[in-house]
């Protein structure tokens, strides 16, 4: 037995005692501040286990395997008598055995993170531990196991609707720097090398009236391409297998404007092929989920058929791109240049990456606004919330608004869970 799951033991052990006897955890095991929330180690033990608790006596037990950003998430929880354990533990990524021992004997939903592998050991832990909820805090689910989850009964939770601007924004930004070097400008200065206005220095590319690329134009490749193409009047191109009807139409309406107002009108094209795009566009994001299909999207050959000096963008998984294969075309292409968000084995780069200047690298933080990391909080935890309560899912997991208002308590309802259908779970009316 591990030493986490000895810690839980233990833990759990003074827990049950203190359901039973009120208060007693606080004595037993904690640090208690005069607000709800308790601080918890096993200072003896070699390796702690941070737990901070909230609501100890909460009837539910909910474990965040990370703090998350704000803290209605927690009230919203604990305001329907669950206790909510956040692991502290100075680790950024937990391991399979690192939250089974969270789990314990007893647990009754977890929110994890887009870093944790959930597939069947976890889920037939939390099973067992009397657990029937989950949720990611994240939109995308590639790192965890659907099937496994429908196995045991586990509901997953996830979290579409409060994501898709923030991250728009991000696959603008590094768009925006990549076109205008920004990066690489920023360290000449700060290394103290501008010595003086030079016509040469740190040319970049235009972007006005050149062709964006979308590849995905679902909700965040839509807003990214109305940003492109509002901002900096780009003409769109893109491919999915879904025609982006609303997304047409607004670029026909914008059109129309601008030539009412005697500038040069955008224009749309659907592409046929994947091909169309990478050949014909002058900057290129990427917004498809990760699967099978989309693994190694971009690869050495479809690299070989973009302008040679496009801008790549990646803000939705690594792994849609052959990093290895984009590091030597970067070599063989200094004018190519690319911005990521997200890496093929994260936190890692392939090697090389880290050397290219016409590279622009970013950790991960496409939905890293205030604003969508409390929402995702919350949003995680009432898909949790929801399962606990046995209410039912809400029917467009992307009208998440009523859930984000602080003014008023959210729906009776699970915001989004991605086995509901599998699970037999209801829909809400509402
Ligand atoms: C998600 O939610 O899937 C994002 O990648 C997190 O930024």
């Amino acid at each position: 037995m591990s030493f986490y799951m000895v810690a839980r033991r233990i833990s759990h052990h003074a827990w049950n005692e203190c359901m039973k006897e009120g208060g007693t955890l606080k004595r037993a095991l904690c640090s208690v501040s005069s607000i709800n929330c308790e601080t918890r180690s096993q200072a003896s033990m070699a390796k702690p286990v941070s737990i901070e608790v909230w609501n100890p006596n909460g009837k539910y037990r909910v474990i965040s395997t990370k703090p998350m950003p704000g803290t209605r998430w927690i009230r919203l929880l604990t305001d329907q008598d669950c206790r909510v354990e956040i692991c502290t533990q100075k680790k950024t990524i937990l391991s399979v055995e690192d939250i089974l021992a969270l789990i314990g004997d007893k647990c009754d939903g977890v929110i994890g993170q887009l870093t944790e592998d959930w597939g069947e050991v976890l889920f037939s832990g939390l099973s067992r531990a009397g657990g029937r909820a989950f949720s990611n805090m994240a939109v995308g689910y590639n790192n965890v196991d659907v099937n496994a989850a429908n196995k045991y009964g586990v509901a997953v939770g996830n979290t579409p609707g409060v994501l898709t601007e923030t991250t728009a924004e991000l696959a603008a930004s590094l768009s925006l720097s990549a076109s205008r070097r920004i990066v690489e400008a920023d360290e000449f200065m700060r290394a103290g090398l501008y010595d003086g206005w030079l016509p040469h220095l740190f040319v970049g590319n235009l972007l006005k009236g050149q062709t964006v690329g979308v590849i995905g134009a679902g909700r965040i490749g839509s807003a990214y391409a109305r940003m492109m193409i509002e901002g900096f009047k780009m003409n769109l191109i893109y491919y999915d297998l879904y025609q982006a009807t609303r997304l047409e139409k607004f670029v026909t309406a914008y059109g129309e404007f601008l030539k009412s107002s005697g500038e040069q009108p955008v224009t749309w094209k659907r592409a046929a092929t994947m091909e169309e795009v990478l050949r014909e566009a002058d900057l290129i994001s990427l917004h498809p989920v990760l699967d099978k299909t989309t693994y190694h999207l971009i690869n050495k050959e479809r690299l070989s058929i973009m302008k040679k000096e496009a801008i790549l963008v990646n803000c939705s998984r690594g792994p849609v791109v052959d990093e290895v294969a984009l590091v030597e075309h970067l070599k063989e292409n200094p004018m190519f240049r690319v911005g990521l968000d997200v890496f093929e084995d994260e936190p890692y780069m392939k090697p090389g990456l880290a050397d290219m200047k016409n590279a622009i690298v970013v950790p991960h933080i496409a939905s890293a606004s205030k604003w969508t990391r409390e929402g995702m909080a919350t949003l995680a935890a009432l898909n949790v919330l929801g399962k606990i309560k046995g209410y039912p899912v809400w029917s467009d997991p992307n009208r998440v608004e009523p859930f984000l208002n602080e003014n008023s308590p959210p729906p009776a309802a699970s915001p989004s869970i991605v086995n509901a259908k599998a699970l037999g779970l209801t829909a809400s009316k509402l």
